[in-house]
């Protein structure tokens, strides 16, 4: 029995506690476990004084955990095999390096423990209850890391399982507390990480995390030269951050600071702490630019002209460095992250880089250069001259760029992957650039991360992952997933990313498994929805206010997940409160306020064009709701005293090119006047579908826009909402109550009456049909009758065609309805598999409900497919139309916006048909001139801002059943979602909704 609650107690919280990590701390005891507290009494924890620093620091570190987990503190200190402490000790916990702390190597030797799963590899570790550790030593549970940063993860592994998480500063997360915490005696431990160097680089940093840090690192003036506030206060935080998420690399913040001028402590301590540092992509030999430069550069920052200053800058960044831990960025780009001037050439750029390797040569003498860590980063027309030619020596990693909105414009192709160098990747989940900076709220779906760098495991792009993560917050979850992934690809796959989200929050949150997976569902909905547009590229006419209810919908999903956080969020701790607003709560609450105020705004100016009194309720909705954007960003301000003050001072609204505007400003409104009466009477008609509105004249009811007839629309029957609306409004002043009656008893209205007024000044009528009573198309009449006091009553009748559409029995699959044939790529008929390849499922990923792309990526050992080959995806479906009723359809295909990643001669391709036409295959992403993005990927209406990518072809398709099939062609593909036009299909953002499924 007693087994069993340990074993239970485990299996519970084991997941809960290490995101991704086997675990082996449980707070249960059982009889062979070692115990760090219990009865109140916590294990003493030996360090040897020769150790790392960094690991005495962490060492320590953990002792604060314990003791904010449990209220007890284990004690810690140095000792050597004989130390009496050691020997009198009642559970020793010995910590230590192999081949660093005489202490751990003695233990090794002594007890013949085999270290051959970790000896020699970067950054393992492994723990153990040893018996006769030492001579006199009956037991002690010994804590080894391979080298500095192994020590360093296995204890703030232990740590996060013991109930304190890497966010405990940083977002507020409070410890959970247990009484007793005990080890089991196999302990854990973890190999060389995926990704040899794993970090992030703080960016952009105007005018959140700066002014954030000013406040609470400075007192008001900042570094002598710079006024930068990023002192080793602010970065021994973030280093201490870094190596708990089990990152270790960073790139320090570049635009108004200078890491190695500002605080001459932040290079140091960055060693110390067991950080390695590097520079971005733009500053190569440890040196910020533009900000070093333009304190000690002299002449232009131009090698063709100014080399010899240029060289002798560079030799005093290495010199600086040299005594610590670094990765060396090397190359050149312009001032300010801007390209080389147009007399740049390949050949001036591999003087460059021969230089900067004399540099090296001359400066670690002794040393063979190759051993020294440096990268080029192939970023934008860096990545030109690597396409035109230019090469760097094998040891030197290329970092391979994302396009600055998450998608890889390529990844080592096969020939590229024997470098002793390796590859890397740089990654952005923030943004200044265009075509519109994005900075606010999280808008990276980890869905899409993992689609991302799982082909950066798979093509071997592994030395160094470093992502631009801005302000760092409110991006603390996806960093997280960014730096763990790295740490261990192998954990993680499409079947379980969705408990990383799940586990985090039970974590974060202390939620038990159902609320933790309620999270989950939240923070897909919301980084969906983010993503699918940024937040600063939305407008009050992103989503269709007249076609397939598309605002209203998207609203509506965001209300969902709202109140979804809501009672998550109800249900905490005052503590876990303040962690939950940070992390999920506020950007729940203030994407929702976001869209909500711009539909609003857009809902507003079409009533107002329909002289529907209800637009000024709307109205004020707008402003109320940019009153509520504002009241969230105060609130994240004022947690804790102002803890995280200026984190959230991005604007967000109104941006006019792809720079941040200075102020958010309020979306437009209209108002209707409220005094006086519509000049066509009371009521306002105003069927779903249009911008036209009765009575009166409109140019939007028919081409003359006079004269024109009742209103008319058609529902047939596999419309997916089934039902039209018809929504019956005041016009102005004069209240009055309608009828709505139909003439016919097929037709169905939700609604028989209504009695609008100032406070009520809309009602929404629904219209259905009773198919059973339909053949083929009918026409109703609904007749809309008005009375109102003084004026004489008015009655318009709207035309209602029901088509009553019908297939076969025998029919499965899916049915057009509203002229279009609409499909999740994830919902196919059959799913064909070549070889070990099939079409997988990425699960919430992209703009409505998943992705699918072949699986896995190295299947068919790279090579494509010719259409009609590969694995296939297949799609019933009946049409009723074609378009023009001439025999043919267009399919729209929408994929990721993904690049041509694996190389120019292998594009991005898939076939598509229907029944046994000619398969078409799209290479569908164009391919630019080295170095340059597509003019389709930038605007406001491109690849990136849409964060789609769509293509047609035409088929034949007579009505009837048919088949549409999609073929492999190359790997790295992701179809999200199908659009089969019949003639229908009308201007939305997300495209019509899925069809109606026949199962
Ligand atoms: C152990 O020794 C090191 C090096 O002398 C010292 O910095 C550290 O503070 C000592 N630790 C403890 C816990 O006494």
């Amino acid at each position: 029995m007693f087994w069993h609650h340990a074993l239970l107690a485990l299996l519970a919280s084991g997941k809960a506690l290490a995101i991704g990590q086997e675990t082996c701390l449980s707070f249960e005891p059982s009889s062979s476990a070692f115990s760090i507290v219990s009865k109140g009494k916590a294990a003493q924890i030996f360090v040897s004084n020769d150790e790392w620093p960094g690991v005495q620091l962490a060492a320590s570190n953990f002792v604060s955990d314990i003791h904010s987990v449990t209220g007890v503190a284990p004690s810690i200190s140095n000792a050597t095999a004989n130390s009496t402490s050691l020997h009198t000790a009642s559970f020793p916990i010995i910590v230590g390096t192999l081949g660093k702390s005489s202490l751990i190597d003695q233990v090794v030797n002594n007890s013949k423990l085999d270290v051959s799963s970790i000896q020699g590899q970067w950054e393992a570790f492994m723990t153990r209850v040893v018996d006769n550790p030492l001579p006199g030593v009956k037991k002690a549970y010994v804590i080894i890391g391979a080298d500095k940063r192994g020590s360093i993860f296995a204890l703030y592994d232990h740590s996060e399982q013991a109930g304190v998480s890497p966010w405990y500063w940083w977002a507020d997360v409070p410890a959970t507390p247990h009484t007793n915490i005990f080890v089991a005696p196999s302990g854990c431990s973890h190999g060389s990480p995926t990704v040899k160097y794993r970090g992030f680089f703080l960016n952009d940093e105007q005018p959140a995390l700066q002014n954030w840090a000013m406040e609470k690192f400075t007192n008001g003036t900042g570094a002598a030269l710079t006024g930068s506030p990023f002192n080793h206060f602010f970065y021994t935080k973030l280093f201490e951050l870094t190596l708990r998420i089990k990152g270790n690399y960073l790139w320090p913040a570049q635009w108004s600071s200078a890491f190695n001028v500002d605080d001459p402590m932040n290079q140091f301590l960055a060693d110390f702490y067991g950080v390695v540092m590097g520079t971005s992509h733009e500053e190569p030999m440890m040196r910020s630019i533009p900000v070093e430069w333009g304190l000690f550069g002299q002449g232009p920052w131009d090698y063709e002209t100014n080399s010899a200053f240029i060289y002798n800058f560079w030799v005093e960044g290495v010199q600086r460095a040299k005594p610590y831990e670094s990765l060396y960025t090397v190359g050149m780009r312009g001032n300010g992250d801007l390209p080389l001037g147009p007399t740049t050439n390949i050949a001036l750029l591999e003087k460059i880089v021969s230089d900067q390797r004399q540099i090296f040569t001359d400066e670690f003498p002794g040393v063979n250069i190759t051993t020294i860590p440096q990268v080029w980063t192939l970023y934008e027309e860096v990545e030109g001259y690597y396409d035109e030619g230019m090469r760097v020596p094998d040891d030197i990693t290329l970092m391979w760029t994302d396009d600055t909105w998450g998608n890889m414009r390529r990844y080592p192709v096969l020939s590229e992957r024997n470098r002793t160098g390796g590859a890397g990747v740089y990654y952005h989940y923030d943004l200044v650039g265009p075509p519109r900076d994005y900075k606010w709220i999280q808008s990276t779906q980890i869905s899409k991360v993992f689609e991302q760098m799982s082909l950066a495991v798979d093509r071997e792009a592994t030395r160094v992952w470093i992502v631009n993560v801005g302000d760092l917050k409110p991006l603390e979850m996806s960093t997280e997933f960014f730096v763990n992934y790295g740490w261990n690809a192998t954990r993680w796959n499409l079947n379980n990313l969705d408990t990383f989200v799940s586990s985090w929050a039970q974590r974060e949150f202390g939620l038990d498994a159902q609320d933790g997976k309620e999270v989950a569902a939240i923070v897909a909905n919301m980084t969906t929805f983010l993503a699918r547009r940024k937040p600063e590229l939305l407008n009050s006419t992103t989503f269709s206010l007249t076609n397939y209810r598309e605002a209203e919908n998207v609203a509506a999903a965001w209300s969902a997940t709202n109140q979804s956080a809501a009672r998550i969020y109800n249900k905490l701790t005052t503590a876990q409160k303040v962690a939950f607003f940070q992390l999920v709560y506020h950007p729940v609450q203030a994407g929702y306020t976001l869209t909500n105020m711009w539909i609003a705004a857009g809902q507003n100016n079409m009533r107002a064009f329909q002289a529907r009194l209800s637009a000024n309720n709307l109205a004020d909705q707008v402003e109320a709701l940019f009153e509520t954007d504002y009241d969230l960003e105060h609130e994240y301000h004022s947690l804790l005293n102002g803890k995280w003050d200026h984190m959230m001072d991005q604007t967000h609204t109104f941006y006019s090119y792809w720079q941040e505007p200075t102020q958010n400003m309020m979306p437009p409104v209209q108002k209707v006047s409220s005094r006086k009466p519509n000049i066509f009477g009371a009521m306002r008609i105003t069927p779903e579908g249009t911008l036209a509105a009765w009575p009166g004249d409109n140019e939007y009811q028919c081409s003359n826009g006079y004269n024109c007839p009742p209103p008319a629309i058609t529902l047939d029957a596999f419309v997916p909402f089934g039902s039209r609306y018809i929504d019956v409004g005041m016009g102005g002043s004069v209240p009055f109550t309608f009828t709505a009656t139909p003439n016919v008893s097929w037709a169905k209205v939700s609604t028989s009456h209504g009695s609008l007024s100032a406070s009520n000044p809309e009602q929404r009528v629904f219209l259905s049909v009773d198919w059973s009573k339909v053949t083929g198309a009918e026409v109703a009449e609904i007749w809309f009758n008005a009375t109102a006091t003084g004026i004489s009553s008015f009655q318009l009748p709207v035309y209602l065609t029901a088509n009553h559409t019908t297939v076969p029995s025998t029919f499965k699959g899916f049915v057009e309805g509203d002229g279009t044939v609409s499909i999740e790529a994830a919902h196919a008929t059959r799913n064909t598999t070549v070889g070990e390849v099939t079409w997988t499922e990425i699960p919430n990923y992209g703009r409505t409900l998943s992705g699918v792309t072949p699986w896995p990526r190295l299947g068919n050992n790279e090579a494509n497919y010719t259409a009609g080959t590969g694995p296939s995806l297949e799609y019933d479906f009946y049409n009723f139309n074609t378009i023009g009723q001439a025999g043919n359809v267009s399919v729209e295909v929408y994929v990721s916006p993904s690049w041509n990643a694996n190389g120019a001669d292998r594009p991005l391709g898939l076939g598509v048909q229907v029944d046994s036409q000619t398969p078409q295959v799209t290479y569908f992403f164009p391919t630019p001139p080295p170095g340059a993005d597509p003019p389709q990927w930038n605007g406001n209406d491109g690849y990136v801002a849409n964060n789609i990518l769509t293509f047609s072809g035409n088929f034949t398709a007579w009505p009837g059943a048919h088949t549409l099939k999609l073929w492999m062609i190359e790997p790295a593909v992701v179809v999200q979602k199908l659009v089969i036009n019949t003639g229908g299909v009308l201007p939305s953002y997300l495209g019509p909704p899925e069809s109606v499924i026949i199962s």
